[in-house]
Formats: structure tokens, sequence, C-alpha cells
């Protein structure tokens, strides 16, 4: 009975070792450089149509929607959407092409920026 109760303990132990380190993400380092980073690289490359201010234009949605939320819109969809574009499905603004000329290592610096800004403003509710 008590050999059973230890190897019980030894699998929850496991488990739950197992279960965070695989949710944990690696392209959100909370570190200003990168942040800073990331901030160039979007205002260059993404403000047109998501906004200077991450809020939406005419063009393109919020990034503070709550639909981008990291559970929904993990940061890998990030990478997919500015190396194949994302085709027209959560918004009326049409299809977003392929954004040219970022290496993984922009988009993640570009998604440190998204998700700090996030963290610090706050979610717009989803539809608006
Ligand atoms: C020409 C306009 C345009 C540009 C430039 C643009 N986007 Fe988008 N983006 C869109 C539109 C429109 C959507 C919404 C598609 C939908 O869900 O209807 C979108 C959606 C997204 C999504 C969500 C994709 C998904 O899986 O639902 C992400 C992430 C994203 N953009 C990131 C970026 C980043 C990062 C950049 C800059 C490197 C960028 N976008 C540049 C127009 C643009």
């Amino acid at each position: 009975m008590r050999v059973l109760a230890a190897a019980v303990l030894v699998v929850l132990i496991l488990a739950g070792c197992g279960g965070t380190g695989a949710a944990e993400s690696s392209l959100t380092p909370q570190n200003e450089e990168l942040t800073e980073q990331g901030e160039t690289l979007y205002q260059a490359n993404c403000a047109r149509c998501h906004g200077t201010d991450l809020r939406g234009t005419s063009q393109g949605p919020s990034m503070l929607s709550e639909v981008y939320v990291p559970g929904h819109h993990a940061d890998a969809a990030f990478l997919i959407a500015v190396q194949r574009g994302s085709a027209q499905h959560h918004w009326r603004f049409g299809d977003m092409p392929a954004v040219e000329g970022l290496s993984t290592d922009d988009v993640g610096a570009i998604v440190a920026f998204v998700r700090e800004t996030q963290r610090i403003q706050g979610f717009e509710p989803y539809p608006p």
C-alpha cells in the first residue's frame, strides 16, 4: 500500500513538472532592449494597418483586441501571419498579406513589444 502511494506521488510530481514547462512560450522574454527593438520593427512594418498605438486602422484590426490574448493567438500565430499572411476570418478588413524581410528573431521582438503593450494597456472587448 505504501509503495503504491509513493508511486502515485512520483507520477503526480512528474506530471506537474512536464505540464508547466510545455506551456511556457519561448518568444516572449520580458526584455526591455528586445521590446524597444520590437517597437521599431512594428512601427516600420505593421503600424500602417494595426495602428501606431496598436489600436487598429481602417486597414487592419487592433492588436489590443481580446481576440489576440496569448491563449487564443499564441506567439506562433504571429510568425505564421508574417510569413504566410492571414486570410480574413475574424474581421472585415480583407486579408493580411505576408510581410517580407523579417527574420524569426525580428518577429520574436515584435511579439515581445505587442505582449508588453497588451499587459500594460489591457484588452478591448471582441467583438468591439
Ligand atoms: C496591409 C495591412 C497589414 C499589415 C501591413 C499587417 N497586418 Fe496583420 N493583419 C491584417 C488584417 C486585415 C488582419 C485580420 C485578418 C482577419 O482575421 O480577418 C491581420 C491579422 C493579424 C494577426 C492575426 C492572425 C491570425 O492568426 O488570426 C496577426 C498576429 C498579425 N496580423 C500580425 C501582424 C504583424 C506582426 C505585422 C507586421 C510585421 C502585421 N500584422 C502587418 C493586416 C495587416
